[in-house]
Order: C-alpha cells, then sequence, then structure tokens
C-alpha cells in the first residue's frame, strides 16, 4: 500500500498513510521512483530524507516501502569501483562531466554480468560457519576476495561449484543447516547502519605505517585505530588523507569524498589511477574502493556515504585484512546530519547541530578497530578510520571538533601558522598525540631499532625545549643563549626543516621507510651528542653550528629507498668533523 507525499523541503518529504512500515526502511518516491530512507515515523506520518534531486516532486504523490533497510552489496566488484553515497555506480565521466544518474534510474550496485573466476575452498561434507571461507575469487592482481560463508548460516556443505567462472547471483554452494538447505552465491546485503559482526575487539598495538615522517615517528596510528585531522582551510587535510590512502601499508582503501569540491574528487580519480603501489607495482586503484558525495551532489546521500563506506571497509576486513577508511570530511558530513534535522524541526544543540551529533560520530568511529573475526581458526582483521575536521576558521572549540576529539585516539592538528610558512605537513606537533604510541614500543623495538623510541623522545625533548627557548629568543635575542642552547635550537630547526617537513609532491619524499626514518633520526641525533660532546671539549659554538654534515643532513630526505648506505657515510664524515673540532677546542684551552 502507497502513502502519499504531503509536504516537500528539499531533501526532506513527509508522507502520510505509511503506518504499516519501519524506521530506516528505503522508500520510493513519487512515479520517478526517486530513492529515500524513513528516517522519523510519528502514527502514520513518516519523514523521509530523499538520496536524488526532490524538484519537481508536488504533494499527493505515492510513496512506496520496499521493506528493507538502506544496505549494500558485497561481492566482488567492489575494488577499483567509483561510487556515489548510496553505493550506485559512478563513472569517472561524472566528474568531469557531470553526467548525472537519472533520477530514480534503478541501477545495480555491481556488475550483475561480469564473470569471476571462483576457486572454491571447501568440500561437500565439510562442517562450516559464518565467516568461514567458502572460496576465493582473484578480484584484482593485489587482492583476493574471499567468499566467506553469510552471517547467521552454521551446517554441512551439501554442494559446491567446481573451479570455473561465475557472475556474482549463481549459485556456488548450498549449505544444510538445521532449518534447512541454504542457496549460497557470492553476493551479500548488509544494511548500512548496523556494524557487521566479530568475535572480539582487540586491543590495537601495531601501527599502521604511512611514510609520513610526522606521523610515523612522532603522533602513530595504530592498525585498527581511529584518527582525526582537524585543520582551517586550505592547511593541508585533503594531501594529508590522499597521501595516507596512497602509502599506508593497509590492504584495502576505502575513501570517502564527502562534500567536498567536485575538483578535489576529480584529483583522486586522475591520480590514484596513475599510482602504483609501492609493493607491487600495480595501480592502487587495484585496492581502492572510493565512495564520491561531492558538494554538488544531494546532500542526504551525504549522510549515507559514511555508512556505505564503513560497512565497505567491516566487510573487507571480515575476510581478515587490515583495511584504512579515510572520510573527508566529517565536518561536511556532520552539516548534512544538520540540514536534515533543521528541516525535521528538531531541537537543535550547539550551533544548530542536533543533540545527537555526538552519538552519530562516535557510532561511525566504533565500527573501526582490530577484532577477531568470526569463523573457524584463530584470523584477525581490522577497520583503520581517519577523518579530516574542517572547523570554520579553524576553531576546536565548535562541536564537531569537540565530539570528535572526544572520540579518537589520534588528533594530528594542522596548524595555519605552519601551512602560511609552507611547512608541510602542517601538522602541530605542539598540539597533536598519539594515545597508542606507547602501547607501540615494542613493535617498534623489535621491527625498527632499539634505539628508535629514544631518538623518538629526543625529537619531542628537543621540539619543546625550542618552544621555550622561543619564547626568551623572542625577548632578549639569540646572543642571550648559552651555547648549549644555541645547539638546541639548531637541533630542533633541523628536525623541523630536515625531518618533518616532508614534500607529498616529490618523488622521493613523498615517501619515508620506517628504516630510512630511523636513519635520518639518527643523523640529527648523532649531530646533536656530537656537538655537545665538542661544546663540553671546549669548541666554539659557531663552528658547531657551521659543521658541514649539516648540509648533507638536509638532503638526507632525498636519499632514494635503494641507496640508504649513504647514511653511514655521513655519520662517518660528521664524526670525524666534530672529533676534530673537540680536539681543536681542547688544544685552545
Ligand atoms: N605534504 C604537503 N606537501 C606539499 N604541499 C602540501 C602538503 N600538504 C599541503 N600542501 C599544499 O597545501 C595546499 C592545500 O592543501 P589541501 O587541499 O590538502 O588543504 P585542505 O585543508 O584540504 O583545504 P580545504 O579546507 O580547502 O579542504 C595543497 O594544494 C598543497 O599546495
Ligand atoms: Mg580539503
Amino acid at each position: 500500500m502507497a502513502g502519499k507525499t504531503v509536504k516537500i523541503s528539499g531533501p526532506l518529504i513527509i508522507a502520510e498513510g505509511m503506518a504499516d512500515c519501519k524506521m530506516f526502511d528505503v522508500v520510493r518516491v513519487s512515479e520517478k521512483g526517486l530513492i529515500g530512507e524513513i528516517i522519523e515515523l510519528r502514527g502514520d506520518k513518516a519523514s523521509v530524507q530523499v538520496y536524488e534531486e526532490t524538484s519537481g516532486l508536488a504533494p499527493g504523490e505515492d510513496v512506496v516501502s520496499t521493506g528493507e533497510p538502506l544496505s549494500v552489496e558485497l561481492a566482488p566488484g567492489l575494488l577499483t569501483g567509483i561510487f556515489d553515497g548510496i553505493q550506485r555506480p559512478l563513472t569517472a565521466l561524472y566528474f568531469q562531466y557531470g553526467a548525472r544518474i537519472s533520477r530514480g534510474v534503478f541501477v545495480n550496485h555491481l556488475d550483475r554480468e561480469k564473470e569471476w573466476r571462483f576457486l572454491p575452498r571447501v568440500e561437500e561434507g565439510d562442517r562450516v560457519e559464518e565467516g568461514d571461507v567458502l572460496g576465493v575469487v582473484q578480484e584484482t592482481e593485489l587482492i583476493e576476495h574471499r567468499i566467506l560463508v553469510p552471517n547467521g548460516i552454521r551446517g554441512t556443505v551439501k554442494s559446491v561449484v567446481p573451479e570455473g567462472e561465475y557472475v556474482i547471483e549463481d549459485e556456488i554452494a548450498v549449505i544444510a543447516t538445521e532449518t534447512g538447505d541454504q542457496s549460497v552465491s557470492m553476493l551479500r546485503k548488509w544494511p548500512v547502519r548496523r556494524g557487521r559482526p566479530y568475535r572480539e575487539k582487540l586491543s590495537p598495538d601495531h601501527p599502521m605505517v604511512t611514510g609520513q615522517r610526522v606521523i610515523d615517528t612522532l603522533f602513530p596510528i595504530a592498525k585498527g585505530g581511529v584518527a582525526a585531522v582537524p585543520g582551517p582551510f586550505g592547511s593541508g587535510k585533503t594531501v594529508v588523507q590522499h597521501q595516507l590512502a596512497k602509502w599506508a601499508d593497509a590492504d584495502i582503501i576505502v575513501y570517502i569524498g564527502c562534500g567536498e569540491r567536485g575538483n578535489e574528487m576529480t584529483d583522486v580519480l586522475n591520480e590514484f589511477p596513475a599510482l602504483k603501489d609501492p609493493k607491487s607495482g600495480e595501480p592502487i586503484m587495484k585496492r581502492t574502493v572510493l565512495i564520491a558525495n561531492t558538494s554538488d551532489m544531494p546532500v542526504a546521500a551525504r549522510e549515507a556515504s559514511i555508512y556505505t563506506g564503513i560497512t565497505i571497509a567491516e566487510y573487507f576486513r571480515d575476510m581478515g585484512y587490515n583495511v584504512a577508511i579515510m572520510a573527508d570530511s566529517t565536518s561536511r558530513w556532520a552539516e548534512a546530519l544538520r540540514e536534515m534535522s533543521g528541516r525535521l524541526e528538531e531541537m537543535p544543540g550547539d550551533e544548530g547541530y542536533p543533540a545527537y551529533l555526538a552519538s552519530r560520530l562516535a557510532e561511525f568511529y566504533e565500527r573501526a578497530g582490530i577484532v577477531k573475526l568470526l569463523g573457524s581458526g584463530d584470523r584477525t582483521g581490522s577497520v583503520t578510520a581517519i577523518g579530516a575536521v574542517s572547523p570554520p576558521g579553524g576553531d576546536l572549540s565548535e562541536p564537531v571538533s569537540q565530539a570528535t576529539l572526544r572520540i579518537v585516539k589520534v588528533f594530528w592538528g594542522l596548524s595555519a601558522s605552519l601551512a602560511y610558512k609552507r611547512h608541510f605537513p602542517a601538522i602541530d606537533w605542539l598540539i597533536s598525540y598519539s594515545l597508542y604510541a606507547d602501547r607501540m614500543k615494542e613493535w617498534y623495538d623489535e621491527n625498527v631499532g632499539a634505539d628508535f623510541f629514544r631518538c623518538r623522545q629526543f625529537v619531542m625533548t628537543a621540539l619543546q625545549e625550542e618552544a621555550a627557548l622561543d619564547e626568551i629568543v623572542r625577548l632578549v635575542g639569540m646572543d642571550a643563549l648559552s651555547a648549549k642552547d644555541r645547539l638546541t635550537m639548531e637541533t630542533a630547526k633541523m628536525i623541523r626543516e630536515d625531518y618533518l617537513h616532508q614534500n607529498a609532491f616529490d618523488d622521493v619524499d613523498t615517501y619515508t621507510s620506517m628504516k630510512k626514518q630511523f636513519l635520518m633520526l639518527r643523523l640529527i641525533y648523532e649531530f646533536d651528542r656530537l656537538g655537545r660532546e665538542a661544546l663540553a671539549s671546549y669548541a666554539d659554538v659557531n663552528d658547531v653550528l657551521a659543521c658541514s654534515a649539516k648540509e648533507k643532513i638536509g638532503r638526507a630526505k632525498y636519499i632514494p629507498e635503494e641507496n640508504l648506505s649513504e647514511f653511514d657515510a655521513i655519520v662517518r664524515e660528521m664524526n670525524a668533523e666534530m672529533k676534530a673540532l673537540a680536539q681543536g677546542g681542547s688544544e685552545d684551552v
């Protein structure tokens, strides 16, 4: 039975005669069949957010419930895909020519005709339970798509198809369960607003290495961790997110362009296909799913986009992968929420955002984590979530930033003044933090070097001392500083300019392995240590600061990964030079 529209307010319509419907049911509106979702039910009146342009709708049009919640389709065909906020496929052309999907057109989210080579991993008679691997499809050169026993199913494999080419709706297995035989294909559906189940959440203690020095060294993120990148206009939020999508050592990337300008999405679409995965040389698109809901697309679909994205991320997690999801920007998402709330005439909270802003944000980030997976065997998978936040004017006291800060464990605060000085990434070391760092010490000790954390501490201390000394220099000038303090200032400057500054657009500098990060850090650490030794032997501080190795340290970031042996030579040279200064100093005495 169809309800009727009584009011249309932008992306929100009110329909009556909807008593039979449930919250969050997907509905079709008017004969155009526009897709919407019930977000409020009062008596027989339903408020529906419509994911498509509502212009031209009038009162009295039909509203029909599909009886199903908003869901995503999960099967081979997700990777390399570009989807809108409710997972309708977009082509790259969309962003160049703005060719819109015609309204209400029913499109399958995933290709029904494409054949995939399915390789069974179970045999007739095997006992299986939800989450077990039934078979695999090599979806792209980089990723094996694991077809799992659907949620809620446990039983014995009654039949399974032999290796061969199948489309996603073909039956690939029959599982005999207590309640009867279940036919299983490669295609799953999952309601986007419900987290996919797992056995147990684990504590994140391995880093997701990003190749971005300020992140990996000072403010690392764990696999399964949650981070926010707040920053004012033009401070580099998008570049940070892109760098992570390109370089982070995640198996799968889900990138959500959420309410940002269309041209930023075009950048992604132009750049990503050309980028090669550093490990395999394959285009990184082969492990990426893009979701785009740019500022010119309907606002309600933007609200849905982050749920669509995180559900896809969880699906790959359930195969045992480490997935990273980026949302740029969660502020634009919150604005969509605010707009819908305003049209619903809900009681506004802070700055007009609905009172449930914080809980909605938390619901999103809580779906990240490293988990023990369902199914037999001891398998884990993770979702790491990184959200950009764009506070108006860069003022972090606004509601979206505040709510986000209470949830995330890593905070990469971008500062306008660093961006203005063109220090990129403009992650401000004095305000940023990572609550995972201490837990990951063991990993760094084992995988990078026992001294790495000591170097890290040295960097933090030097930067803090610099901030304190800056005050004094401002008041009385550099000359008032002791020789040791001048060395500290120089060391801190090297840390900032030669280490933390990293050019995303330079072929070598764009990515630094952990090994190279450690070598670079050690150079600066040794400079400081040898410098202090020289000063203790009465070397002239000006000579120490003029040490010619400094220039080499400045260029170390451009040493390619395959020439890391050059670092030893620089250390040796610096050693000799500083020792000579120290001797020169003591002879003068
Ligand atoms: N790591 C980097 N290396 C070099 N340049 C950078 C880096 N990060 C940012 N930039 C420069 O800063 C500019 C703005 O960055 P970006 O677009 O990421 O900012 P944003 O915070 O996303 O801005 P908006 O608020 O408009 O979304 C870039 O176009 C680039 O020139
Ligand atoms: Mg941006």
